[in-house]
């Protein structure tokens, strides 16, 4: 038994010395010190020895099973380091090598020339609306004074989606949405920008882009607040130099309506390509609310009267930023959005 016990033991040590990995050490651990493990089979037999035997056997035993178990936990302790050097060599990152350039995100185009905008109305205290792009025909057509079947709707390309229901086709519809909400009550000053969706697509028009609504509905508004806050956003945009001259025109949900033109950015108003040798170039169409539209709103037109605007914000941002194709805006080129 004694001798028994020491080749195992010896037999063992060598086994151990030979293990490459965790995976056979423990495979060892089970078979010598597990349940029915060598060590520990030999242990019960211990009890079918004589006393005088025993008392000697049991303590070598004991003292071999420890030793081993001492052993294994060295060697597993000497591979858990050698797998944690092979992983750092293999890991092993090259500090000296250049890094890759990080290219900082920042504000679309269209983002900044909105937030110009907005911040610009804000401090003039109106706030901002909101309204579905989704709309119905009656808010985006009817409400505005645009009938079924007006030769008006021509001057508009709509993507239907039902008989009733479209894409807007510019901000318009929310003046009559919010002057239900908020009718009787004066003042009411809004700006609204917003997505707006026609059958359009060439360097200057996208079947998707955004304008800019404005809306004043109060007591006694005539078209010189209409001028006077226009220019004041004119020169905050394009600089204080800038000259704004209006051409009558028409829109039904105005009357009397007109465009806005500002002088020339590139030429300043000498005439040039940009402008068609007009010096002008036109920005946005505006007017006094048609009385009928506020009624649609729920406004009375004998006691109340506004002015609106909207305009184009590719347009505006096309003009500031003298970019020539509308497209740019939306490919999501990374050397055309850095250069703004
Ligand atoms: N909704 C017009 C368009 O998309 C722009 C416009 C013109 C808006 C005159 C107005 C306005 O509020 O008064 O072409």
């Amino acid at each position: 038994m004694l001798k028994k016990l020491e080749h195992l033991e010896g037999a063992i040590q060598e086994k151990i010395d030979g293990i490459k990995d965790l995976a056979s050490l423990n495979d060892l651990r089970v078979k010598v010190l597990g349940r029915k493990g060598e060590i520990t089979l030999l242990l019960k037999e211990i009890k079918h020895l004589t006393p005088e035997e025993r008392v000697h056997t049991g303590r070598l035993a004991n003292e071999i099973k420890t030793n081993l178990e001492k052993l294994l936990e060295v060697k597993k302790q000497d591979l858990e380091q050698e797998e944690i050097n092979i992983r750092l060599l293999e890991e092993k990152i090259d500090i000296t090598l250049p890094g890759l350039p990080y290219i900082n995100g920042r504000k679309h185009p269209l983002t900044r020339i909105t937030e110009e905008i907005k911040e610009i109305f804000l401090a003039m205290s109106f706030s901002i609306a909101e309204g579905p792009e989704i709309e119905w025909d009656y808010y985006n057509f009817e409400a505005l004074n645009v009938p079924k079947d007006h030769p008006a709707r021509d001057m508009q390309d709509t993507l239907y989606i039902s008989e009733d229901i479209l894409l807007r086709t510019h901000t318009s519809p929310v003046q009559v949405r919010m002057m239900e909400k908020t009718a009787p009550q004066l003042p009411l000053k809004i700006i609204v920008p917003g997505r707006v969706y026609r059958r359009d697509d060439d360097a200057t028009h996208s079947p998707m882009f955004h304008q800019v609504e404005g809306l004043l509905i109060d007591e006694h508004i005539n078209f010189g607040h209409l001028k006077s806050m226009l220019l004041h956003f004119a020169q905050h945009v394009f600089g204080e130099e800038v000259k704004v001259r209006y051409r009558p025109s028409f829109f039904p949900f105005t009357e009397p309506s007109a465009e806005m033109d500002i002088s020339c950015v590139n030429c300043k108003g000498s005439g040039c390509r940009v402008c068609s040798q007009t010096g002008w170039l036109e920005i946005l169409g505006a007017g006094m609310v048609h009385p009928q539209v506020l009624e649609y709103g729920g406004y009375d037109p004998k006691k109340v009267n506004g002015f609106a605007f909207g305009m184009g914000i590719e347009r505006i941002a096309m003009l500031k930023y003298g970019i020539n194709d509308l497209r740019l805006f939306f490919d999501n080129d990374h050397r055309f959005l850095a250069q703004i």
